[in-house]
């Protein structure tokens, strides 16, 4: 498993105490417990303060402390390599194109050459990791390259490449200057995976218009220089049963927080990113209360934002205006006892998410764009006793399986204000008809379904491959070995052919 952000990093604390701290990511939440069920490698950047002194002398460890069900393998890079391939052409460039959230892409040839480095190295280690006819799941955006490497140094290993974001459509991929590399990357993989059936059929439309391949839409493959790759749609989901917190548990936490047992919480859960719709959501909270007035001490929304990716302008802005956007709505209509919006800027721990999903009356899940957002599912997943109502994103992956949530578009903050109101005074029994069907839906569909999907596909890619071209074994040290210097000239060979 080749996937940037790493599921444990080891921080080291003023006192000098290393405490183990989880990333708010929902990522790491959808595929962990593939690995955990399944074993085998994850290699990912090391972030922590004490990640070094807590692996072995190859950058690996057996991870969860407790359990040690799978390998992490950690990976080191130049400070400023690594800025310029996660802040620059991950998150400044693939991640404003792809979520087409009206925040300009930029894109700087330095920031594409780390990008190409350091995919090179993840692409290395992943073919160390690799056995014959070995399967190699690749996460995300951060990693279009890495198939087609993978496929060069090890050509019988199977390779899915999951996005995790959304794919645009091809005019707005047009834009990214070297989208034709980018796209013979992911070419290199046996599956593509997206979260819907639109991102696969915008990725099929993009591969189509920019590269010479065959699409073959009946089939929703690509054949591409001798080689086919499957595109396919695998919603991502959360597991089932879910871990939820107690009713108990939430009224606790209310009590804690000084909201009386009749007035209506709602919760919202999110990386504070620019694309989450964090300060549409709030507009929308005012205009209810600014129409509403009786709601006024009658209604909270407490909002946990995990600051996130903090080196980028965009995200400072994000924070500041969001701050500012909640101390507005406050002062405009709380009193000395009740403030209508509760913002916890922060980083919370799963258990802590899941006492505010029990606390909640209900959830507001208002993306302007997301690949699928896990929390929408989490929500549904954690009502065990069926009652809760959700306000979600049309532009949320989520919207297309949750279509019993109520579906809002976050931009029209009309709509929105309306559609909270609505869950507000929902009759409890069209709340828990309505919860029902959702957790249903995810029931049958959870992140084992998911994984066990993604891996039918990759295992019958891998076993029409032996009908085909039965193996011939490698020099061990052919596989192991991948040169920095001659994958640098590959890309550059293929690129100039
Ligand atoms: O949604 C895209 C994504 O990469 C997720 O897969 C991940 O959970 C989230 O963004 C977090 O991003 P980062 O690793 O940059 O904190």
């Amino acid at each position: 498993m080749v996937a940037n952000r790493e599921p444990y990093s080891h921080q080291r604390l003023e006192d000098g105490r290393i405490v183990v701290a989880r990333p708010p990511s929902g990522l790491v939440t959808g595929i962990e417990p593939l690995l955990r069920e399944c074993g085998g490698t994850w290699i990912a950047a090391a972030t922590g303060s004490a990640d070094r002194e807590c692996s072995d002398r190859d950058g690996r460890l057996r991870v969860p402390t407790e359990t040690r069900e799978y390998t992490l393998q950690r990976l080191w890079f130049d400070p400023e390599l690594y800025e310029r391939y996660y802040s620059g052409l991950s998150n400044e460039g693939l991640w404003p194109l792809c979520h087409t959230a009206h925040i300009r892409p930029s894109f700087r040839a330095a920031d594409w050459a780390a990008y190409q480095s350091i995919n090179d190295s993840f692409a290395r280690a992943a073919v160390r990791e690799t056995t014959r006819n070995g399967l190699v799941l690749v996460q995300d955006y951060h990693f279009a390259l890495v198939p087609r490497l993978i496929r060069h140094r090890a050509p019988h290993a199977v390779t899915n490449l999951f996005w995790h974001i959304p794919w645009p459509n091809a005019e707005v991929f047009g834009i990214f200057p070297w989208k034709n590399e980018l796209l013979e990357g992911m070419l290199g993989a046996d599956v593509v995976g997206f979260h819907t059936r639109q991102y696969c059929l915008n990725f099929l439309d993009s591969a189509q218009r920019y590269l010479e391949c065959r699409v073959d839409l009946e089939k929703m493959s690509i054949s591409f220089r001798g080689h086919q790759t499957l595109v396919r749609a695998y919603p991502i989901s959360v597991e089932w049963p879910y871990p939820s917190a107690s009713r108990a548990q939430g009224r606790e936490l209310r009590q804690s927080l000084g909201i009386p047992d009749d007035v209506h919480v709602s919760v919202g859960v999110d990386r504070a990113d620019y694309t989450k719709g964090l300060i549409e959501r709030v507009a929308a909270i005012e205009l209810m209360l600014e129409q509403n007035a009786a709601l006024r001490g009658r209604y909270v929304h407490v909002q946990l934002a995990s600051p996130t990716r903090m080196h980028i302008r965009k995200y400072q802005e994000l924070a500041s205006d969001l701050e500012e956007a909640v101390a507005r709505v406050n002062e405009r209509f709380g009193t000395a006892g009740w403030a209508p919006v509760l913002l916890h800027m922060r980083a919370f721990s799963p258990e802590e998410v899941r006492k505010h999903y029990a606390m909640a009356d209900s959830a507001l899940v208002t993306p302007l764009h997301d690949g699928m957002n896990l929390v929408a599912k989490e929500y549904v997943a954690s009502c065990s006793d069926g009652d809760g109502a959700l306000v979600l994103s049309t532009f949320a992956g989520a919207a297309k399986e949750l279509e019993s949530a109520l579906l809002v578009n976050p931009y029209d903050s009309q709509e929105t204000a309306a559609a909270i109101l609505r869950a507000i005074r929902m009759p409890r029994q069209e709340r828990c008809a309505r919860m029902q069907a959702m957790r249903d839906q995810v029931a049958t569909h959870s992140i084992h379904d998911w994984s066990a999907k993604i891996l039918h596909d990759l295992r019958a890619v891998r076993d029409q491959a032996r009908r085909v071209r039965p193996v011939q074994p490698l020099a061990g040290a052919a596989v192991s070995r991948f040169d920095t210097h001659e994958s640098a000239s590959f890309l550059a060979e293929e690129a100039a052919s």
